[in-house]
């Protein structure tokens, strides 16, 4: 497992909870990559003066001022309450995560006092085996007693629950604002006589402790200083290597900073049930994207968000008019979807898709297509939706320490998934399926999520993102042909039995290639299948030694799917900011100066 990384999300950035998703989209960048992300949350916006007012006019209507107990109880809630609305974003664009109790957790301080002695970085760390996120309340603590009492990290103590996590996990701490790192005066004024503010590429710490605490807590920068810990401030829609600011023992630098670099222009195949939800997400970032074209089959065919109207077209010779950066393809199906995507990758124009049956068959012609316009193709969302499946399967298909990758297996149909659940809960097959539609999770024509052949594209994904040749087919199960003899219909594993059903894709490396299978199995308690029910999708990777390494998500529906494609609509957008892809990145031509 990769070091963790220690996410803190300031009341700057987390200002309501609008701003839930693009917090989602930081953390899922780490996720994806195999990173296991610790999320430090402030309360929202002013929400812990509000408390602090509220138990203050109380305590003056009756003359005493309560408890410091009370008052350390009562600030935490804000806190509380966006570590737990977080967790439910996560979990609603399909990420696993967990919330971490303080009380058992840690920070751990001495009684009557603000400084942190520890957390328990062993019992943390057992949690992220098992969760890819842990959300944690920022600036509450727990005294270093029997009785666990509440206690308090000072104002602006969500940077000191960051400090002490990253010193006790060895992990990066990275403290994410609304602006790209720390400046030589605010950004959001203007100062005619100094000039605009420059953007401080490092800050020593001595410098960081002027900043003020409305920064930085004085207090962490001095617990950081003290514990040798270099930290980072970054903007929301960060990007590693290019912005942000480094806070250390190095001398301060500014980077004499021009425009930030325009929004990436993108195009969006497709407004359904994903296209939409994309396009909300995109918009949740407007210093970053700007949507130039939205492709459809009818424009008068459905409702359509009131912020897409305008852009709204049955033309693909109009959506490449609009000179798109990027084009973002949720339509479905083979053609002409695949085509458009070729057109556009030959163009130069990148491509992310949604669309397993057009990358599954036409893979290799579109990575030709990529390669002679100099562009680049991401396909996350067509395997496992917000289950990294791709990006793991091809960051360890060595294994780690030569340990070869010989078999993945998975449950990879959410609808079929979900389906096999509710006719155990005694739906008739109809019905779930139904619910599986209304849900957003199955396919416009169901029938390829339950005859197997969406989980065959998947598996043929797979089986290329590890490098191997087109699997053999030894057997594709249908849950769904056969009448009222559809093996589906005929599940009577009850949700009180010990065993589950469980439709799971699978291909094993053997002498004569990859060998690759779509069954009905059932899942008894010891297996990993069991608990994953509805529309959650696990995929377990087999190496050479026996060992195996398990990764969950949701696998289908808007919001999931929508996270997939943001995460490979910022992967491009990093690397154009780095220079590595066309068009050419501003941010690189910054030059960096000693002093402030
Ligand atoms: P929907 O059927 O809800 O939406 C499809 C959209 O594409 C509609 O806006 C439709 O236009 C448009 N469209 C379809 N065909 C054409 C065409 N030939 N030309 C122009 N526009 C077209 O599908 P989903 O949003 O559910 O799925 C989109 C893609 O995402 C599919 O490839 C699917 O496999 C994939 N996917 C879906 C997941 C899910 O959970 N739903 C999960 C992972 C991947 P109009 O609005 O006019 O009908
Ligand atoms: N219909 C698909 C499923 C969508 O249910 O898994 C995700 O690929």
């Amino acid at each position: 497992m990769k070091a963790p990384i220690v996410l803190k999300f300031g009341g700057s950035f987390l200002r309501g909870h609008a701003d839930l998703v693009r917090a989602v989209h930081a953390i899922y960048r780490e996720v994806r990559d195999g990173r296991p992300v610790i999320a430090v949350t402030s309360a929202f916006h002013g929400r812990t003066d509000a408390l602090e007012r509220s138990l203050r006019s109380l305590d003056a209507e009756r003359g005493v001022r309560s408890s410091e107990r009370t008052r350390a109880a009562l600030l935490q809630t804000g806190e509380l309450e966006t570590a737990n609305l977080l967790s439910a974003a996560l979990d609603r664009s399909g990420v696993p995560s967990r919330v971490l109790e303080v009380p058992r957790f840690g920070p751990f301080v001495e009684p009557g006092t603000e400084d942190p002695t520890h957390v328990d970085a062993k019992a943390i760390h057992e949690l992220l085996e098992r969760f890819p996120v842990l959300c944690i309340p920022g600036f509450a603590a727990a005294e270093n007693t029997p009785e666990r009492g509440p206690a308090l990290l000072g104002r602006g103590g969500s940077d000191m629950t960051a400090m002490v996590l990253g010193r006790d996990l060895s992990a990066t701490i990275r403290l994410v604002k609304d602006v790209e790192g720390l400046y030589t005066s605010d950004p959001a004024r203007k100062d005619a006589e100094a000039g605009p503010p420059r953007r401080l590429a490092r800050v020593a710490y001595q410098d960081a402790l002027s900043l003020g605490p409305d920064i930085l807590q004085p207090r962490a920068v001095r617990f950081a200083r003290d514990h040798e810990l270099e930290f980072e401030v970054v903007g929301p829609g960060h990007i590693a290597g290019v912005r942000g600011t480094r806070v250390g023992e190095r001398p301060t630098a500014s980077r004499s900073a021009p425009a930030p670099p325009r929004p990436l222009r993108v195009a969006l195949l497709g407004l359904g049930a994903v296209g939409a939800r994309v396009f909300a997400e995109l918009q949740s970032a407007p210093d970053r994207f700007e949507v130039v074209s939205v492709l459809v089959r009818s424009i008068p065919g459905r409702e359509r968000p009131a912020a897409a109207r305008s852009l709204l077209t049955e033309s693909y010779e109009e959506v490449l008019a609009a000179a798109p950066d990027l084009i973002v393809e949720a339509t479905g199906g083979h053609q002409p979807a695949a085509g458009r995507i070729r057109t556009a990758l030959a163009r130069g124009i990148h491509v992310v898709t949604a669309n397993k049956v057009a990358a599954a068959k036409a893979k290799p012609h579109l990575e030709e297509s990529a390669r002679e316009g100099g562009a680049v193709l991401l396909a996350s969302a067509a395997v496992g939706g917000a289950l990294p499946a791709l990006e793991t399967v091809g960051r360890l298909r060595t294994g780690s320490r030569g340990d070869a990758l010989v078999g993945i297996e998975g449950v990879l149909n959410g609808t079929s998934n979900a389906v096999l659940d509710a006719v155990a809960k005694g739906s008739s097959l109809a019905e779930a399926i139904e619910a599986a539609q209304k849900e957003g999770l199955a396919e416009a024509d169901p029938t390829h999520d339950l005859d197997g052949t969406d989980i065959v594209h998947k598996i043929e994904l797979l089986a290329r993102a590890a490098g191997w040749p087109a699997p053999r087919w030894l057997h594709q199960e249908s849950l769904a042909v056969g009448g009222e003899d559809a093996p589906a219909r005929r599940v009577h594993v009850t949700p009180e039995c010990q065993l589950r059903a469980r439709f799971i894709g699978s291909v094993f490396r053997s002498d004569v290639g990859p060998v690759a299978s779509v069954s009905l199995q059932l899942a008894g308690e010891d297996c990993v299948f069991h608990g994953v029910n509805g529309s959650w999708n696990a995929l377990v990777l087999h190496f050479e030694s026996g060992a195996t390494r398990t990764v969950m998500g949701r696998g289908a529906g808007p919001w999931p799917t929508a996270t997939a494609v943001m995460g490979d609509v910022y992967a491009i957008s990093r690397r154009i900011a780095l220079g590595e892809l066309a068009p050419e990145a501003e941010a690189l031509t910054e030059t960096e100066e000693e002093g402030r």
